[in-house]
């Protein structure tokens, strides 16, 4: 098979794509023809030995993707060959096979498009985790969140406001502030200096009750100072390459919390595999969001697409802070592979089953 392997830590650019056989399947793994794998800031961090999860060299980055069942071990009943499917992976999404464990395999519905299931299960999966156990976001509550025309940023306010938040989308330009108004923002602000008092002008001096943060750095420090009484603040990822100090003066003062959360915990990326324990609680929230996307609640934003051997230029483009939503590289799913702006979305329909 074709793969993307990353031989020494360094830059996306130095990976190379070669032949090299199919990766084993093993007891209680299904074997997944990839059709879409996304290419996110973390692989790029995961590539470059700074990620805070080991890999042996060599390896093939890829951890989110989506496909089609090819093989399934003896002791896996729930899926079969020919199955649509999303799954989270340790690794070894960019290629033409990847082995996944069951537990982070989700069952993609007829109406869902096998492009936009490539985002759900770390993407839509962390934006939402991170709004219902780290945020516990409650209908009418006001939700900030930074880089919100992002992977995880777009994931965040579409769930948010889903799930009944007043959303303020703060991103870098105003085609990204539109895009993030189109899936579901109520208010948009550019991230200058000007963020905080325009926060507070917009809550009537209150300030918002909640953040996600996947960018950090100076992002992070404003969003602190917009928390409201009692307010909430999420720590995603570090988009900035900024990893922020926190003034605990702050969070005395406001009665604030800061909250870390790491999705990865949930699939077995922890120091102890956990994936087994939270397997029922993640199949919930995937069958959910995956309702919500048949249903045209959701719809995840595809901001480009590149064949495998352009690989590169998929995280050039997630680099350059062009993107709105998740740049796809395609696989197995055939067709021209191109690069495509993002399309403007229909209207958002509410009312989709909760779970
Ligand atoms: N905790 C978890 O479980 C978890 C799960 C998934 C991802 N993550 C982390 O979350 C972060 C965001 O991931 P993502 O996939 O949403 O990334 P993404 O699609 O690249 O979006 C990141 C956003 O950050 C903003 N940004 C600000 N400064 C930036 C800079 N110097 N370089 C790049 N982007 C910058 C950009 O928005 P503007 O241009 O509008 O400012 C961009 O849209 C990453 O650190 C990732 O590792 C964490």
């Amino acid at each position: 098979m074709r793969a993307v392997v990353c031989e020494r830590w360094g830059h996306y650019r130095d990976l190379s794509l070669r032949e090299m056989p199919a990766p084993p399947l093993r007891p209680g793994t299904v074997r997944i023809g990839v059709h879409y794998a996304a290419a996110s800031f973390g692989t790029t961090v995961m590539v470059a030995g700074r990620y805070q999860r080991a890999f042996e060299l060599p390896f093939v980055p890829g951890v989110e993707v989506s496909g089609v069942i090819l093989e399934a071990a003896d002791d896996v009943r729930q899926f079969s060959p020919g199955d649509r499917v999303c799954a989270a992976l340790d690794h070894g999404g960019l290629a033409d096979e990847a082995i996944a464990t069951a537990h982070t395999v989700y069952p993609v519905p007829d109406e869902v498009s096998l492009d936009i299931a490539a985002a759900m299960p770390l993407t839509y999966g962390t934006a939402c985790a991170a709004l219902r156990w780290a945020a516990r976001l409650r209908r009418g509550q006001t939700l900030l969140v930074n880089g919100a025309a992002g992977g995880v940023g777009l994931a965040a306010v579409e769930i948010g406001r889903q799930l009944g938040a007043e959303v303020v989308a703060v991103a870098g330009n105003a085609d990204k502030l539109r895009a993030a108004e189109q899936h579901g923002a109520a208010h948009t602000l550019l991230a200058d200096d000007e963020l905080v008092q325009r926060v507070k002008a917009l809550t009537g001096r209150r300030g918002v009750d909640l953040v996600i943060d996947p960018v950090g750095g100076a992002a992070f420090e404003a969003a602190l100072h917009c928390l409201a009484q009692h307010g909430r603040i999420v720590v995603i990822g570090f988009a900035s390459g900024q990893v922020p100090q926190i003034a605990a003066n702050l969070l005395l003062v406001k009665n604030a919390t800061v909250t870390g959360f790491n999705f990865g915990q949930y699939v077995g990326w922890g120091r102890v595999d956990e994936r087994q324990r939270h397997a029922r609680r993640v199949g919930a929230m995937m069958r959910m969001l995956l309702d919500w996307t048949a249903g045209g609640v959701l719809r995840p934003a595809v901001a480009a697409r590149f064949e495998l051997a352009r690989f590169a230029e998929a995280f050039d483009e997630v680099l350059a802070r062009r993107s709105v939503g998740r740049v796809l590289i395609e696989i197995g799913a055939g067709g021209a592979a191109v690069h495509r702006p993002t399309l403007s979305p229909a209207p958002i329909r509410s009312g989709a089953r909760r779970a």
